[in-house]
């Protein structure tokens, strides 16, 4: 439990999980390992960890196309029975758990439809802003690496989550009232960023406007602006090179880069993100659009925000 109680009842610590299906196992497990994550071979699929962290970030089954399946957020255990009360009152429909998940949790739909889960778990988002490293040297020292010794990138957590809805200024709402997330900026009713009141990232889950839903990107945080630059010129040089990055963000002003998957969505390596306390009064603002996505960096690729997983269904 946490010695913090929010206003408005109970409310999520942190983003468990997400789960996807994908037409190839294979293809996932290859891209996954090279971004840096421990990928893990698991009855029914494949598990998303990274290396130190025995967290399970994602959980990855077979189907017949790629499909954001669900996202799964943990909470206290003392606060399990009280979100049932919550949902009752709101009038949340409790669902059976779906088919291709374990049981446990409380299940439910968010308002495009797309199952959510409620479990009681360990609080994976971080309690402090997490660290950003700088290395230099001095006068006379050398601090040239040769690109064939380039350093692994290995992340060392999932930050956040980026899906798609129908609604922005809906889904907004709905996060507030029935998870506790708490809006920490928005761009009209384009983008939104949500983060949790026990302390987060600038953001957990991020709602980008579509028709529908879907998967946008997963971000996983590293320690230097340099990973962040390896990580993405290492994966452009296995043919995923038409992403975005590097560049700095304004919301949330980490410094990004978006590797495209083999599925039209993109995992992101993200460092120094902004860190929002446990209880901390962060005031929400409505950002024009054209002046929050990034403060510099290349031009913004062509479909960078479409839902692919809309197209393909
Ligand atoms: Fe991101």
């Amino acid at each position: 439990m946490a010695n913090f109680e929010p206003a408005g009842g109970p409310a999520v610590h942190s983003l468990d999980h997400f789960c996807l299906s994908v037409p190839d196992l294979d293809v996932a497990r290859t891209f996954y390992t090279e971004f840096g994550l421990d990928v893990r071979d698991v009855a029914g699929g494949l598990e998303l960890y990274t290396f130190g962290n025995p967290h399970r970030w994602a959980v990855i089954r077979p189907g017949a196309r790629k499909k954001l399946e669900y996202v799964s957020f943990g909470a206290f255990a003392g606060d399990i029975e009280r979100f049932r009360e919550k949902f009752a009152n709101l009038g949340v429909e409790i669902i059976d758990t779906p088919a291709i998940s374990e049981a446990g949790g409380i299940w439910f739909r968010n308002p495009d439809g797309m199952p959510m889960q409620l479990v009681e778990a360990e609080k994976c988002s971080p309690d402090t802003k997490t660290q950003f490293l700088t290395t230099s040297v001095g006068p006379g020292e050398c601090a040239a690496i040769p690109r064939s010794k380039a350093p692994l990138v290995r992340p060392r957590r999932l930050s956040h989550f980026l899906i798609f809805t129908s609604d922005v200024l809906r889904d907004i709402a709905f996060y507030e009232k029935v998870l506790g997330l708490k809006l920490s900026d928005r761009s009209a009713d384009a983008v939104a960023f949500m983060h949790g009141v026990y302390g987060s990232d600038h953001h957990m889950l991020a709602l980008a406007g579509s028709t529908g839903p879907g998967m946008h990107h997963s971000s996983w945080d590293v320690g230097t602006i340099q990973e962040v630059g390896i990580g993405g010129s290492h994966m452009a040089s296995l043919g995923f090179d038409k992403g975005w990055g590097l560049g700095q963000h304004v919301l949330g002003a980490n410094y990004f880069h978006y590797v495209p998957d083999p599925w039209g969505s993109y995992a992101e390596y993200s460092c120094d993100i902004d860190y929002i306390p446990a209880g901390h009064d962060w005031p929400a603002g409505d950002h024009p659009v054209e002046d929050s996505l990034y403060l510099w960096g290349p031009p913004l690729p062509e479909n960078f925000i479409t839902n692919f997983e809309l197209q393909d269904a």
